[in-house]
């Protein structure tokens, strides 16, 4: 049987499948049943940056009873109660989760940068994570804010928590950067030891009828994967970080795929929100399969196979393929 052993942000990890960040990770049991089913580590789901700020002014009780007294940039977190009660009950939960599973427990900070990230990253650590990855979410709304500003503050940001902390970090970009091979390289060279490609971010709707804005959550789909394979393979052998690819993991085919990109780990959410955890028993049994029947003995003898450095032409990764496809397009006229 073919082994899936995997090192992941310096961690030793049974399997190259993670349970990304999601709310089935609000619950011990499901995250038993995660390692059971074969999981290699599970990305708890995030601690938001709005639950730091009003934990740190001290709000959460006032707030419950005076929600529309609040200013309107915070008003939102009411929402968020069902799905994670607040920054002490995270702390606490994450010190549950340790010591109720033996595989690694990443936890997540979700949010744009301010004092309280420092605080709680060490709390975070404190609390026995393996790991943290950030999901920096900063929508520069404003015409005024450069692209390098942005930049500036995801590189300042990482390299503050590296230095308040000691275990690994990871960052979960999105893909809209001008250039992504170069903030990956200024995150990694600021501390960041894995990068997760990536993001997906939850568009709002509009509701034409009533002239309101809807929000809306659709699961991905595999097609999703194929940003997230170009990307890693261009990156895999230029960066000097684990890659980890989230968003269209959905089989054990998309994982192989992954680590035929160059990444260390691929992560799940949707598949397992949409099947079920035993999707991950499922998913790990096939690529112990897909493995033993192609004669590889480890997954590291696939992994990067299709890395811009192993095919040593990115033409095909790149604009090339775009016209190609262009051309293959028409001749189906
Ligand atoms: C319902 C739901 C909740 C999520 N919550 C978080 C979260 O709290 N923090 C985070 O970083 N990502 C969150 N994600 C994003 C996932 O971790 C993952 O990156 C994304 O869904 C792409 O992976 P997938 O195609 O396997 O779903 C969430 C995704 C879903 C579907």
């Amino acid at each position: 049987m073919a082994d899936l052993t995997t090192s992941y942000l310096g961690l030793t990890l049974k399997s190259p499948i993670v349970v990304s960040s999601n709310p089935l990770t609000y619950d011990v049991n499901n995250i038993r049943r995660m390692e059971e089913a074969g999981a290699g580590a599970v990305v708890l789901y995030s601690l938001f940056e709005e639950q730091i700020e009003l934990a740190e002014i001290g709000y959460s009780n006032y707030y419950e009873q005076h929600r529309d007294e609040l200013p309107e940039a915070l008003r939102h977190v009411a929402e968020m109660k069902e799905y994670n009660q607040g920054a002490g009950s995270y702390l606490a939960h994450l010190y549950q989760v340790k010591h109720a599973t033996a595989m690694p427990v990443i936890a997540s900070l979700n949010g744009y940068y301010s004092s309280g990230w420092i605080r709680y990253a060490r709390l975070i650590e404190a609390a026995g994570a393996d790991a943290l990855e950030l999901n920096i979410y900063y929508l520069a709304t404003k015409p005024t804010i450069t692209g390098a500003e942005v930049e500036q503050m995801y590189v300042d940001l990482v390299r503050d928590i590296k230095q308040s902390v000691r275990i690994p970090i990871a960052v979960k970009l999105n893909p809209y950067f001008s250039a992504v091979a170069n903030i990956s390289r200024r995150l990694v060279g600021a501390g960041a030891r894995g990068l997760v490609l990536f993001n997906r971010f939850y568009q709002p709707d509009f509701d034409i009828e009533n002239r309101a804005i809807v929000p809306s959550l659709d699961l991905s789909t595999p097609s999703e994967l194929r940003l997230r394979l170009r990307w890693v393979a261009l990156l895999a052998g230029q960066i000097n970080a684990d890659l980890a690819i989230t968003g269209g993991v959905h089989s054990a085919e998309d994982v192989v795929k992954g680590l035929m990109a160059g990444a260390s780990v691929t992560m799940m959410a949707s598949a397992l929100i949409h099947h079920g955890i035993d999707h991950l028993a499922a998913v790990t049994a096939n690529l112990q399969s897909w493995l033993d029947s192609h004669a590889y003995a480890t997954v590291g003898d696939i992994r990067g196979c299709l890395s811009h450095v192993q095919i040593g032409d990115s033409a095909a990764l790149e604009r090339a393929n775009y016209l190609n496809v262009l051309r293959t397009a028409r001749s189906k006229d």
